[in-house]
């Protein structure tokens, strides 16, 4: 039985959204990455709908220079409402961009040292509680949401969780992957993480994605924690450092990620949702198959 302390409920999402973003300039270079929207929602608008499916209160945004408008975003708009309002245009569209008071907090991550830094950067709010963590370049369609699955699963289980799917051998090498024990269901008990593994050394093809639920010791990981490949300081070796000290499990995530933070997977993502949605869907599919020349 896990112990009750590692079992609090999920309420705090971190989402790291201060990373240069340079694979996509010169695009990114006045709007954040997380902006670019899929269609005609930002890439941080699917993240906080997928937290707030799973039950998630409070946003925690590690934000950088030249963010502002992720912040914007989530915040009342007086003119505009005001101006449609008058003209009769419904304002259900701004529904999700509506957060309670109180329930956005941004910290700064003064200088982009990766990853676990800005994690790291987010330690006072987190305080002595379990946290989400999302990563808005990467987007996770599902139905239940990737966070609430998660979230099911850690009402079983409880420690910490990493969001993992499948890729063919020959993906492994650019991914971080787990070393996989027991197995139930989606459930895999993680024995240790390997960040980009040559093929043949590979543990498994079972790849890190962007979803984490993570106990709050991590913050003490990260805080004794040098920095680590390419001059950041890496999540995953702190979560390297977390395993046997207290449960942790990964779960196959049973929906589509896209990985939106380099150009082919933001195009295929764009396609792949416009293809789901209804308004759009046999206009686009039309016009995919016209410029395939089908
Ligand atoms: P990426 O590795 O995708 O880096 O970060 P990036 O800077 O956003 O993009 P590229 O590689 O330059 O194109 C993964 C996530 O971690 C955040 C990013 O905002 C993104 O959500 N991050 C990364 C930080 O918040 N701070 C950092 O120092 C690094």
């Amino acid at each position: 039985m896990t112990d009750p302390a590692l079992r609090k409920p999920i309420k705090k999402a971190v989402f790291p959204v201060a990373g240069l973003g340079t694979r996509f300039l010169p695009a990114t270079k006045a709007i954040p990455k997380e902006m670019l929207p899929i269609i005609d929602r930002p890439l941080i608008q699917y993240a906080v709908d997928e937290a707030r499916e799973a039950g998630i209160e409070q946003l925690i945004f590690v934000t950088g220079r030249g963010k502002t408008a992720i912040v914007e975003h989530f915040d009342t708009a007086y003119e505009l409402e005001a101006t449609m309002s008058e003209r009769d245009k419904s304002l259900d569209v701004l529904e999700p961009t509506r957060i309670q008071p109180g329930n956005l907090v941004t910290v700064r991550q003064q200088v982009p040292l990766g990853l676990g830094h800005a994690i790291w950067c987010a330690r006072a709010i987190v305080g002595d509680e379990p946290f989400a963590i999302f990563l808005p370049d990467e987007l996770m369609i599902g139905a239940p949401g990737c966070m609430k699955q998660m979230v099911e699963a850690y009402n079983q289980v409880g420690g910490n969780l990493i969001s993992v799917l499948e890729v063919p051998e020959e993906e492994v090498s650019s991914y971080g992957v787990i070393a996989p024990g027991r197995r139930d269901g989606a459930l895999t008990e993680v024995l240790g993480l390997v960040e980009k593994p040559k093929r043949e050394d590979a543990p498994s093809n079972l790849i890190i994605s962007g979803r984490y639920i993570l106990q709050p010791e991590v913050m003490r990981v990260l805080e004794n924690q040098g920095i680590g490949a390419g001059g950041e300081v890496q999540l995953t070796d702190a979560m390297s450092q977390m395993i046997g000290q207290q449960p942790f499990h990964a779960v196959t995530f049973a929906g589509k990620r896209y990985d939106c933070g380099n150009k082919t997977g933001f195009v295929e993502a764009t396609l792949a949702v416009a293809l789901e949605r209804p308004d759009m869907r046999d206009e686009v599919r039309a016009i995919a198959l016209r410029l395939l020349g089908v």
